[in-house]
């Protein structure tokens, strides 16, 4: 199933230039209409979140407020609408912290190997005041501003050949989202981690580009990459944090009562994102269980990847010294 536009970077970039031309042109943003592009498509929990998040603005400003959803990167892939929210061209999105981390190290630190045992203590890390305060790095580092947390389901490993052990996995390619951390993941534990947008993943199974792929659950099922693998390993290597932004030009020129009113409603909304994830989780784990078809399933847990996690952190820490205080935190809510 393919929700997204044509990936050729030669169509891309016309769409692209047109994009940002019309944004730049439109009355919309210093006017009432604001735009919020995303990554995923239409099903996937995070566009859900936009869209209730739009029907909500409107509903609360009597009507002064819209919000346009774009998902399926209609606004370009993360780097380029974060690039669009730095120049005020682009209202709000919902990221990856994947792609945060690309910019602001210290959001790695999201994606420690096994931090949150299950999905939620995934959810603990992100309401915990550690990472919380890392949203505030936002305006400063990269002029925009974090409005709340959301994520997907944890990642897991969906092979074409058969896979009992990382011996297995050894100098294959494993399709990764493009970000350093589950970069230094896949490379310790001897895996050729191969860069790819969520948009190209499905094709590159079809044709044998990867013989893996890092995904959560609920895209593996909704997108049906399952129907073209062998093994799925359970391993919940890692949580995938999303943030909410709004670019730091759009932000001043709104008034406070508009601040008050967006940043209320997409905390509600963000926070929505992560309590689904946390009840579907176990649902899509039944699911894929049940698929009836041939798919092998292997439920690991960190012992899998030998000392992959601990060679991380000797990567990471110095990075993203707030590690530290993500597992101190969490280590304190448990007692
Ligand atoms: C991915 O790149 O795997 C991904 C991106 C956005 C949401 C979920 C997964």
């Amino acid at each position: 199933m393919n929700y997204f536009m044509n990936q050729s970077s030669n169509s891309f970039a016309p769409r692209f230039c047109l994009a940002l031309l019309f944004l730049v042109l439109s009355p919309c943003l210093s006017a009432k209409t604001l735009r919020i592009g995303l990554i995923t498509p239409p099903p996937h929990i995070w566009t859900q979140a936009a869209h209730r998040l739009a029907a909500d603005i409107e509903i609360e400003s009597n009507g002064r407020h819209k919000l346009i959803v774009y998902p399926s990167r209609q606004l370009g892939n993360e780097a380029q609408m974060l690039q669009l929210m730095q120049t005020g061209a682009l209202d709000m999105a919902i990221l990856t912290a994947a792609e945060v981390s690309n910019r602001v190290p210290q959001f790695g630190a999201l994606y420690t190997p096994y931090l949150a045992k299950n999905i939620s203590e995934a959810a603990q890390v992100l309401r915990g005041q550690v990472a919380v305060s890392l949203l505030e790095l936002l305006p400063e580092e990269i002029g925009v501003i974090g409005l709340g947390y959301g994520m997907g389901g944890l990642r897991q490993i969906l092979s074409t050949i058969p896979v009992s052990t990382l011996d297995d996995m050894r100098g294959r390619k494993l399709r990764i989202t493009p970000f350093e951390p589950i970069k230094d993941f896949y490379k310790l534990a001897g895996v050729a981690p191969t860069p790819m947008p969520l948009a190209s993943v499905y094709d590159a199974l079809a044709n044998g580009q990867i013989d893996m792929l890092d995904m959560d659950l609920e895209l593996i099922l909704k997108l049906k990459y399952h129907e073209l693998s062998h093994t799925l390993i359970l391993s919940n290597h890692m949580m995938f944090p999303a943030v909410a932004m709004m670019s730091g030009r759009v932000w001043i020129r709104l008034e406070e009562d508009d601040r008050q009113l967006i940043a209320r409603l997409t905390a509600k909304h963000m926070a929505w994102v992560i309590d689904q994830a946390v009840l579907e989780e176990d649902a899509w784990n039944n699911d894929v269980r049940n698929l009836g078809t041939d798919l092998k399933i292997l439920q690991v847990g960190p012992e899998f990847f030998g000392d992959t996690a601990m060679q991380w952190e000797k990567i990471w820490v110095p990075k993203a010294a707030v590690i530290s205080a993500l597992q101190t935190e969490l280590a304190n809510e448990a007692r």
